[in-house]
């Protein structure tokens, strides 16, 4: 199977593995629940490179849907390779916008190193019946559809979906350098031969759907009177005058009683739609205010649907999550058909709380969006806010800087150990518990006290003590020290790991 080389690659093409576990930490007054807990819907506010390993002890495999819209890679987007990848060509790059197609010649390889590692994380939380769609235009589809065959494998390549962009004027232009792009893909892989679509039910009733008939951009010829009224500031509306016209004597063209915004109609059902020409649905959508390419609603939820009319319990995650149109799709689908599905959101930038999660706030409870239209009702639920902690690694241990929590630490040390789902609520901290794996019933004896782990030992009485609560099932303890002979150990059934040092000891 042919790969893709770039600059960087052998650097980061096991760069995931070395990214250290971090804490997350919850936010109550952000979050929308009383209940605060890595179960229920989240967004994290960080690096999704760094919370994709943050979740891997809660969620790894359990994953069945990932939709992602990451930079495009237009040039004009701003964004910054950042990753902390030890190798001097990569150093160089670190906190510098990526430039434009022929003025950074390294522009490829800076998105292929940012890529490579988060898909790997990504198809490690990704169940073995989960599917993974991405979002991506013309301008890294080829590159990212020959590293999704060399991390997904070639075979659980499923399609590239085309979805209708908002479409340039190029009337006034004399000459072009290229054509129109009037689609962007939505490249879909599965992780296996498991993964099976339920195609959407025929339905006789033709959808109405109204759509914002503004988009962003200046476009001078696009900036008429419509109804009394200009374009906002900055956008334009999205066909040429003439054709408004023809679309008012059709009815297709209306100003929105509430919004008082023209809007216009989608003819077609998009119900019975089941290729890949997504050609009835626009895949983006203004109605947030949201400058970085907002999705529309409808195109997240015919995904959703696809993978998972019968599957209601499903999660969902989206690790480059913008304003929080995949929760949206989620609780709404919910909400109509009686699901339990969850969501996890990722974003990395300040506007996690007060544009991410402040749309899902607003979905939940029901308030207009920023163009004051008016949502549905609430749709209800609830979700729960966490920030990245600090890193759980040895060296910070043995400073005793930044010790982690019990918690924290018994989510680490445990999957570190086992490669097991940990799950917090079978957690004893006071009988110094943390969980049963298939192998092992395991303990840890740790507190956020450089005094206290100076000080604990596992003791010849202890370890009886634990031998008999335990029955018959070895056990794998881990203290900062052991006052008793191996033999003792052996005979007792019981693995010590010391901290922090053996945490690897079991699985490696
Ligand atoms: C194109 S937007 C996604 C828009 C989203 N689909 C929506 O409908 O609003 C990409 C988002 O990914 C975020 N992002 C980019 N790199 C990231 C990273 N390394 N970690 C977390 N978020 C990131 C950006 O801040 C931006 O909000």
């Amino acid at each position: 199977m042919p790969t893709i080389e770039f600059k960087g690659k052998s650097f980061v093409q096991n760069h995931h593995l070395a990214v250290p576990f971090h804490q997350l930490v919850p936010d109550k007054k952000k979050s929308l629940t009383d209940n605060v807990s890595l179960h229920d819907n989240l967004i994290i506010h960080g690096d999704n490179l760094i919370a994709l390993k943050a979740l891997l002890p809660t969620y790894a495999g359990k994953v069945k849907c990932i939709y992602i819209d990451p930079p495009y890679n237009t040039g004009n987007e701003g964004w910054v390779y950042n990753d902390k990848v030890n190798s001097p060509i990569i150093k160089e790059w670190i906190g510098h916008v990526v430039g434009k197609e022929g003025e950074d010649l390294t522009r490829h390889d800076k998105w292929l190193c940012m890529m490579m590692p988060r898909l790997k994380l990504l198809r490690e939380l990704l169940a073995d019946d989960g599917a993974i769609f991405i979002s991506i235009d013309y301008n890294e589809e080829h590159n990212l559809r020959i590293l999704m065959n060399e991390i997904f494998g070639e075979s659980n390549f499923r399609n590239i979906v085309s979805v209708s962009r908002v479409k340039k004027n190029i009337q006034e232009k004399e000459l072009m350098r290229a054509l129109n792009f009037g689609y962007d893909s939505v490249m879909f892989y599965s992780k296996s031969d498991s993964c099976l679509l339920v195609p959407p039910k025929k339905t006789q009733k033709k959808l109405e759907r109204w759509h914002a008939f503004d988009a962003p951009g200046v476009r001078p010829t696009m900036e008429y009177d419509l109804f009394g009224y200009k374009p906002p500031r900055n956008r334009h509306w999205m066909y040429e005058e003439a054709r408004a016209n023809e679309m008012i004597a059709k009815g297709l063209l209306r100003m929105n009683p509430t919004s008082l915004k023209p809007q216009y109609k989608l003819e077609e059902s998009n119900e019975t739609l089941i290729d890949t020409n997504w050609t009835d649905i626009q895949e983006s959508s203004s109605k947030w205010n949201f400058p970085n390419g907002e999705k529309n609603v409808d195109f997240i939820r015919r995904i959703l649907k696809l993978v998972f009319s019968k599957e209601q319990n499903a999660i969902i995650l989206d690790s480059f999550a913008g304003s929080g149109t995949t929760a949206q799709a989620v609780l709404e689908l919910n909400k109509e058909d009686g699901g339990n599905r969850k969501f996890i959101l990722v974003e990395m930038e300040d506007y996690a709380d007060n544009i991410t999660a402040e749309r899902v706030r607003r979905v939940i409870k029901g308030v207009p969006n920023s163009k004051n239209e008016l949502l549905k009702q609430g749709v209800g639920g609830t979700f729960s806010y966490f920030d990245l902690g600090d890193p759980i690694e040895i060296s910070s241990i043995l400073s005793g800087k930044t010790l982690p929590t019990y918690l924290e630490l018994a989510r680490y040390v445990y999957y570190t150990a086992t490669g097991e789902e940990f799950n917090d609520s079978n957690l004893n901290e006071s009988k110094n518990y943390i969980g049963k794996s298939m192998n092992y019933d395991i303990y840890m004896y740790y507190k956020p006290d450089i005094e206290y782990l100076k000080t604990t030992a596992l003791t010849l009485d202890e370890s009886r003590n634990l031998r008999k609560k335990a029955g018959k099932r070895p056990l794998l303890v881990f203290a900062p020290t052991k006052y008793v002979e191996q033999t003792e150990l052996d005979n007792l059934q019981i693995t010590f790991c010391q901290l922090p040092f053996e945490i690897y000891k079991v699985k490696g």
